[in-house]
């Protein structure tokens, strides 16, 4: 069985753990029956890799499911919380359609204020010192992503945290940032844009929101729309 680091799986419902289990052996079978293909594609290059040698059956797996857990749970947070963002914001109606600024606006703010993804780990490969705080090599760091979009010392003076440009560090920084951030927002969009275009009037239920319950995710698992 596969634990994460992170979020203990170890600690979660047989069930869930049964169902994890059942994806990783589905999609195994899937990416052991995909065609390998010239064709351009994430899964597509992963299958070729390992046809080549150059990645094993059991690297491609993890791969995969990185690609697919690290996409799916993160951009169903963002527009959980993007939606409750917009409930809150004082004297706007969350409901109204948005421009397309002000969209981004507040997918921006909603990802430096709850990023999705609040922790990352990382291991010194060499001594270093930053701001002060020796590490030695080989430390384990666990790196408070989600807390940078909060740090007002990062902010230029007149800026809040809320209205300070940029998303923070919600999708990383370096060679491993997300990949996938301009896809997540444009998902982010299409679905919000598409709420918005829904007839009738919805209401986002807050107050029966239900938070993600793991330390490295930010965001509801459950947030009830009513119309
Ligand atoms: C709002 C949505 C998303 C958020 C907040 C998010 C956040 C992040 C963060 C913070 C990292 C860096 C982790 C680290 O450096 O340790 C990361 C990496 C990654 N993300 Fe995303 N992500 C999102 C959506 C997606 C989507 C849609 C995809 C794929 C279609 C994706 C695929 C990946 C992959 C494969 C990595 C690992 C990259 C590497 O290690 O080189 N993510 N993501």
């Amino acid at each position: 069985m596969r634990v994460c680091a992170l979020c203990n799986a170890q600690s979660r419902p047989p069930w869930l753990l049964a169902s994890f289990e059942d994806m990783l052996r589905e999609l195994s079978e899937a990416l052991a029956s995909l065609p390998v293909t010239t064709e351009p594609g994430l899964l597509a290059s992963l299958v070729a890799a390992r046809q080549r040698g150059e990645l094993q059956a059991a690297q491609v797996l993890d791969l995969a499911v990185t690609v697919m857990k690290g996409a799916a749970d993160t951009t169903c947070l963002l527009v959980g919380n993007a939606l409750v963002a917009a409930q809150r914001e004082a004297g706007e109606d969350p409901t109204a359609p948005r421009s397309a600024e002000a969209l981004t606006h507040l997918l921006e703010a909603s990802l430096r204020q709850d990023a999705p993804v609040q922790l990352t780990v990382r291991e010194a490969v060499e001594k270093v010192c930053l701001a002060g705080v020796g590490i030695p090599k080989g430390a384990r760091l666990l790196l408070r992503l989600g807390a940078t979009g909060r740090d007002t010392c990062s902010m230029s003076s007149g800026e809040s945290a809320s209205r300070a440009p940029r998303h923070g560090l919600a999708f990383g920084a370096g060679s491993h940032r997300c990949p996938g951030a301009g896809l997540a927002m444009m998902q982010a969009r299409v679905i919000l844009e598409g709420l918005w275009r829904t007839p009738g009037v919805f209401h986002v239920d807050v107050r029966a929101m239900e938070p993600h319950g793991l330390a490295a995710l930010r965001g509801p698992r459950h947030l009830p729309l009513r119309w």
